[in-house]
């Protein structure tokens, strides 16, 4: 098994997952995730972030340990930079079979280890700016930061070579095979790990923007060479470019955002969709881009990342049942708790004999302070009048974004 060095003291370990599996639970990886943990080697050996046992990520683990010239047992110091089960979840494994490491982390970190793990001796508390010194010039430095997304997240840094551990920070999804350093990916693949770091942001970092640019402040003092994150790319070569990523996913949040339309459209029997042609083509007039998403065909995951980046949306559903269409609720549901804030935005729909999406959406947008455009509703099919319309609220929202 393959082990990759960040420098001659530091090792980096991964398990690429391959699986059904939702990631939480409810976000597809049809391209994998990784799972990075780090060796630090000084006369005591340190092992940060653990792994959960999930399609033979620990086998992988030991295996690249001794790729290393180290074993589980061997390990002294285990840094918790996170206590989320996908780098915990074999905790209770590894203290068997390692009788004397000691378990570093935060306070709140100590806590979950004692919820999840029931372990409360072999831990050591670690404050913002402890160090712990391995030998060898290896001296372990941390930094709370909380929320980036649980509340007892840290970040470790090891200034002999610049190496900040990030855990969850400047991760991604997408399996990285036989490669994990950025100089080793042509740009396509970097295109590629590019949506799926945003879509990782958005799915599991975005409700906590905030904290995100508060680490990466508290961070800026520190000289960082190498972005060591938990899952995904390790960046060598150029460590600013996931850096400033996440700060602009972070400036999604309340700042400037893509000037492009996320259209997210349902339609029983064709209605709706009928019209939607026609919002489409004042979007083109416009020359705003825009990006399709059909509910429910489409998971959420992806339309989540796509309306996390843009500044406009379209939301086109006939009515269900004096109601919205039913998906389109659950996008809205997962819009409320992600944070998809003060964008620009357009309701279009079809009903049949009275309608009734209407206050079902004000309610279910009016957390998200959305500035929507006046909303366009027909019965029916739509006709000559309501299509010049659709055409003309198009061009609307599209003029909207651009000057956003
Ligand atoms: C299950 C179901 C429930 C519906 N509920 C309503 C309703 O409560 N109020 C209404 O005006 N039309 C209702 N309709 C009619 C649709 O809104 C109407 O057919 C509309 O044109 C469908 O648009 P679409 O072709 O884009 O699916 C319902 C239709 C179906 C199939
Ligand atoms: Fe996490
Ligand atoms: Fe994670």
């Amino acid at each position: 098994m393959k082990v990759h060095s960040i420098t001659d003291h530091i090792f980096a370990i991964h398990a690429d997952i391959r699986s059904e599996d939702l990631f939480e639970g409810i976000w597809p990886i049809p391209y994998g995730v990784s799972l990075n943990s780090y060796l630090v080697k000084g006369d005591r050996i340190a092992l940060i972030d653990l792994v959960r046992d999930w399609v033979g990520a620990p086998g992988e683990l030991a295996g690249q340990l001794a790729a290393a010239g180290t074993s589980i047992s061997d390990i002294d110091l285990l840094v918790l930079n996170h206590l989320e089960p996908d780098h915990t979840g074999w905790l209770g494994e590894f203290l068997e079979l390692n009788r004397k490491a000691v378990i570093v982390t935060t306070s709140k970190g100590a806590d979950l280890v004692g919820n999840f793990y029931f372990e409360a001796e072999r831990i050591a508390v670690v404050k913002d700016g402890d160090k712990i010194d391995l030998g060898q010039g290896q001296v372990l430095q941390f930094f709370e930061t909380p929320n980036v997304h649980w509340p007892e997240t840290m970040m470790t840094y090891v200034s002999d070579g610049g190496v900040l551990f990030s855990c969850d920070g400047f991760g991604s999804f997408g399996a990285l095979g036989d490669r994990v350093f950025d100089d080793e990916f042509s740009p396509e693949e970097h295109e590629f790990f590019e949506g799926e770091s945003l879509r990782y942001y958005a799915n599991i970092v975005a409700s906590f923007g905030l904290f995100v640019k508060r680490a990466i402040d508290k961070l800026s003092g520190l000289d960082i060479r190498v972005v060591a994150p938990s899952h995904g790319i390790i960046w060598r070569s150029e460590p600013s470019v996931i850096i400033e990523r996440y700060l602009r996913y972070a400036g999604y949040l309340d700042g400037q955002r893509e000037k492009e339309i996320a259209v997210i459209w349902g339609s029983m029997y064709g209605n709706t969709e009928a019209g939607l042609q026609y919002v489409l083509e004042g979007i083109e007039e416009e020359g705003v881009p825009y990006t399709l998403h059909r509910v429910p065909n489409e998971d959420v995951s992806w339309i989540l990342a796509d309306a996390y980046k843009c500044e406009g949306i379209v939301i086109a559903m006939p009515t269900y049942e004096y109601k919205m269409f039913p998906p389109m609720a659950y996008v809205l549901d997962i819009f409320d708790r992600k944070h998809v804030w003060y964008r620009k935005a357009l309701r279009i729909g079809s009903f049949g004999w009275v309608g009734g999406a209407k206050k079902e959406y004000e309610a279910k947008t009016a957390p998200l302070k959305w500035e929507n455009l006046e909303a366009v509703e027909w019965a029916g099919a739509p006709d000559a009048d309501t299509a010049e319309l659709l055409r003309a609220r198009g061009r609307e929202l599209a003029r909207k974004v651009k000057e956003a």
